[in-house]
């Protein structure tokens, strides 16, 4: 029999959950009681809401245990791999037994994850025993021309994931047909939307199947250098990059005359993003790396014809390149069999926000926003109510819960008014204000304009206004108007992307969930109870006990009444701060 092996998620999601302390316990006590197991490292499984998970995979299969601290896996070694006893109360996922979490992974279909949480990302060995290097190695033992490259990928239907939806296989195939000796493949790890963290899971724990996804491009295009713009926040996903590139080099899979195909050269560094939202667009990103400020610049050009140092150049985005080596080594056929007629393969979703199971979800496209929310995402927290979804981050929208039936694929999603994005889902219940929401993307994109276009660096900023005015109770007739003409005007003046979406989250609020805005401008009320400056804090008399404990903590002197006798609070100097309910130790004070 194999030795049981008991592998820890170790991506960012899990370590910051405390799986570093639970692998460095199990491995002491394998050291201390001379156990004879294999201890493995993997990544994120997608499970974060159940962080750190342990697996133990033993002669009748594998079982996931769930919510693991020191304690829990001292017993779960001792009993699982000491006495082979599962205890099953700790399991979340396997397929031995139902589980509470069983259903997470049902309907799921795995291709850009489909290595993650279950290799180790920082040995090359184990992404090679899982077909890992195959859709390079068919390429070259069958003389594979890259025209025919191209056409597998245009075949497979396959439309970019950082956003904009354009097909993968012509964009090669442009970028292909501008000739020069010098050429540039990149990989977009830029990855900045609120709510997003796919493309930081795929580097963290398959970051190999980027690097053949950029050999595949740079074969197909004619590239000899490739770049990875990740963002410096995600320096475990930049460690195991470097990792793989070294190892990948150290097997002669990056150099010269890779793969034995003569005169195909190609290699590739890692550039480190200082973290600007802006650079994840592309002719930014080309700016950053070129070491110039990174902001975007007018197209045509694109980059396909004059991108990086004036070469063709083609940008690609982490989810993008990770599932070219599946569909070159599993045919365009078989990948075109998932999604809908325009929307092939899968997507992945990081699942946020009022939902059970937070966490990284991979499914055909054409799946329901309903089956994704309540099928693997288990619901809505507490038992509240679903009240809309946030896809697309910033430059997206709010699908509200009478569309929860939209399926996700790029024609469905972009006819609510939202857009696909990269894929960050942030769920919202019965107390989240959308107004406050549309306040809090724009708040974000204001932030991350590069300040190139009026429109988009002042028009946001009154936009930013006119919002924060309405959720402080200070909205004025006419706002709403003012909003949408704003709104218009910048989405049609504003050079790149970012300025062209920034007004989205507020044009989808109010198309949904007007009546919201107007309770807010007109009766200033905010009917979610989430504004704080529209809340209304009075005092229950029959549970006041007259402590004065409110009194002494309000910094606005707001709250009057004798010492054992009901206190009551002013209304105009009142500053609903909040205070009091938090102070009250008898339910006192109520919240309206
Ligand atoms: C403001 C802004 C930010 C963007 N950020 C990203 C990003 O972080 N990652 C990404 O892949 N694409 C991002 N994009 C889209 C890229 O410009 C580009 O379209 C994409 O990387 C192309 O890859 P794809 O065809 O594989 O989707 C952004 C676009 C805009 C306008
Ligand atoms: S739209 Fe905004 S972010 Fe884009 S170039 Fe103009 S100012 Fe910069
Ligand atoms: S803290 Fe509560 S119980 Fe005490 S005086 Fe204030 S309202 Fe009354
Ligand atoms: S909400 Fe704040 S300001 Fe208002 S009464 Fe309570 S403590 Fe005073």
């Amino acid at each position: 029999m194999e030795k049981i092996k008991v592998i820890v998620g170790l991506g960012s999601c899990g370590i910051a959950a405390g799986a570093n302390k639970v692998f460095d316990k199990i491995e002491k006590l394998k050291a201390d009681k001379n156990l004879d197991f294999e201890l493995k490292k993997t990544s994120c499984i997608g499970m974060c809401y159940r962080e750190p998970l342990v697996e133990i995979v033993d002669e009748n299969g594998s079982y996931t245990y769930g919510e693991i601290d020191e304690d829990k896996a001292c017993e779960i070694i001792e009993s699982h791999v000491g006495n082979n006893s599962v205890i099953k109360d700790y399991v979340v996922t396997t397929d031995k037994f139902e589980t509470i979490d069983n259903k997470y992974f049902e309907g799921q279909v795995k291709i850009a994850l489909r290595h993650c949480g279950l290799i180790d990302p920082e040995n090359i060995d184990e992404y090679e025993a899982q077909e890992g290097y195959e859709g390079i190695k068919k390429i070259a033992n069958n003389n594979i021309s890259a025209t025919d490259v191209i056409q597998t990928i245009l075949d497979s239907g396959i439309r970019g994931r950082g956003g904009g939806g354009f097909s993968t296989g012509l964009k090669w195939k442009f970028a292909n047909n501008n000739k020069s000796d010098e050429k540039f493949i990149i990989c977009n790890a830029d990855e900045g939307d609120p709510g997003a963290f796919m493309d930081r899971s795929v580097l963290e724990g398959d970051p190999h199947a980027v690097l053949e996804g950029m050999i595949i491009g740079a074969y197909a295009i004619e590239a000899h250098q490739g770049i990875i713009y990740c963002r410096a926040e995600y320096p475990l996903a930049i460690i195991r990059l470097n990792i793989a590139i070294d190892q990948a080099r150290e097997k002669g899979y990056l150099g010269k005359n890779i793969f034995g195909i003569k005169g195909f050269d190609f290699d590739i560094f890692v550039k480190e993003g200082a973290g600007a939202f802006v650079c994840g667009e592309e002719t930014a990103l080309i700016a950053s790396v070129e070491g110039e400020r990174g902001m975007p610049r007018k197209r045509p050009p694109f980059p396909a014809e004059s991108g990086l140092w004036q070469q063709p150049t083609n940008i690609n985005n982490v989810e993008t390149f990770s599932n070219i080596p599946w569909i070159v080594h599993h045919g365009a056929k078989e990948y075109s069999k998932y999604g809908t007629e325009k929307s092939k393969g899968t997507k992945v979703f990081a699942l946020t926000g009022k939902i059970n199971h937070g966490g990284l979800v991979e499914v055909p496209m054409g799946t329901t926003i309903k089956e994704i929310i309540y099928d693997l995402g288990g619901g809505i927290q507490d038992g509240k109510k679903f009240k809309a979804v946030q896809l697309g981050g910033p430059s997206g929208g709010c699908i509200p819960a009478n569309l929860i039936d939209t399926k996700v694929d790029y024609e469905s999603v972009n006819a609510t008014g939202a857009i696909m994005g990269s894929g960050g889902m942030v769920v919202m219940d019965e107390t989240t204000c959308m107004v406050d929401i549309a306040r809090f993307f724009l708040d974000f994109t204001q932030k991350e304009s590069c300040g190139k276009c009026t429109f988009c660096r002042i028009g946001t900023k009154r936009m930013l206004e006119i919002l924060t005015r309405i959720t402080e109770g200070e909205g004025k007739d006419g706002d709403i108007e003012k909003l949408e003409e704003l709104a218009y005007k910048i989405k049609d003046s504003s050079l790149c992307g970012l300025g062209q979406t920034a007004p989205n989250p507020v044009l989808t609020t109010i198309k949904y969930f007007r009546s919201e805005y107007e309770a807010h401008i007109y009766d200033k009320k905010c009917p979610a109870g989430s504004c704080t400056r529209l809340l209304t804090y009075e005092v229950i008399d029959k549970n006041c006990t007259g402590c004065t404990v409110c009194a002494i903590n309000c910094p606005v002197d707001a709250i009057e009444g004798e010492r054992k006798g009901i206190h009551h609070i002013d209304q105009d100097i009142c500053i609903k701060c909040g205070v009091c309910y938090t102070k009250c130790k008898f339910d006192a004070i109520k919240v309206s």
